[in-house]
């Protein structure tokens, strides 16, 4: 029998190694229907291979991986496709594609949905444009926007296909604060409207506070906190009260 987890996603007991290199060791985490996960950690620590292992694009070297309730661990590429359609991620870099406009871009994952028809897909397009407030870029190509405005179009793109999950790799990194700001605002209104469950890894602390109900921080290959993100001050360990303090003070060069 197909074994199921009550939570929508859950690591179990997960281990990842590159060669020698053990990224992950005995993880476990979960994460709710409707809930925020903040995966936080040093650089190199294992939150993206966490995002990608939630993607199935990498398999754990033990324990499992359940995603929309479902073990996905060894799963076959067809069903991970199904999976697919309810979880999508919005990459670090971006990825749009540079020879396609704004609207084109959000439009691509509605392509193969046969039962739209194409006043359906313009109204969903513009929905989305309109949600993420970016209605004024429809028509620009993607060299004619910054970086911040990229990531509001890359997870316009992603909601445009309607998934139960997001997940989000470093959403805030290279945009400046005010822009960081308004994608932190953004990601919490869409948690609230569309009831999204999320799963974001940052650096950025603000960010976490706003939009996480719980964190992980991963440290030396283990989840060193799991818990509410109100608890991860008083109750996590020294170095995460550091991480956190040296993340709120402001940068060098700016008093
Ligand atoms: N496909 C791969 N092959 C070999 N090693 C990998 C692979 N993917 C990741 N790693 C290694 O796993 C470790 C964790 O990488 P990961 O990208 O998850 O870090 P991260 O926490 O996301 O860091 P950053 O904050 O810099 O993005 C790194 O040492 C990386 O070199
Ligand atoms: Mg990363």
């Amino acid at each position: 029998m197909i074994e199921e987890s009550a939570h929508y996603i859950e690591f179990r007991g997960v281990s990842k190694a590159f060669g020698d290199h053990v990224v992950l060791n005995d993880v476990s985490l979960c994460v709710e229907p409707g809930e925020t996960l903040a995966v936080l950690g040093r650089s190199g620590v294992g939150k993206s291979v966490t995002l990608n292992l939630i993607m199935g694009f990498h398999q754990p070297d033990s324990g499992r991986v359940f995603v929309a309730h479902r073990d996905i661990t060894g799963i076959r590429e067809r069903e991970l496709l199904e999976i697919h359609k309810k979880v999508t991620m919005v990459f670090q870099s971006g990825a749009l594609f540079d020879s396609l406009s704004v609207g084109d871009n959000v439009r691509f994952p509605l392509e193969e949905r046969m039962e739209l028809s194409e006043s359906d897909r313009e109204e969903i397009v513009d929905g989305m444009l309109d949600l993420l407030e970016i209605s004024n870029l429809k028509d620009l190509m993607p060299a004619d926007l910054s970086t911040g405005m990229k990531r509001a179009v890359s997870i316009a793109r992603a909601l445009a296909a309607k998934p139960e999950a997001i997940l989000y790799d470093e959403p805030t990194t290279m945009v400046d604060p005010l822009m960081s700001a308004q994608i932190g605002d953004l990601m919490r209104k869409l948690k609230q409207q569309l009831k999204l469950t999320s799963v974001v890894v940052t650096h950025d602390m603000a960010l976490a506070r706003k939009v996480a109900d719980r964190a992980v921080f991963l440290h030396d290959a283990r989840a060193a906190y799991f818990g509410p993100i109100s608890r991860i001050y008083q109750d996590g360990a020294p170095f995460i009260r550091e991480f956190w303090d040296l993340d709120a003070m402001p940068a060098a060069g700016s008093l």
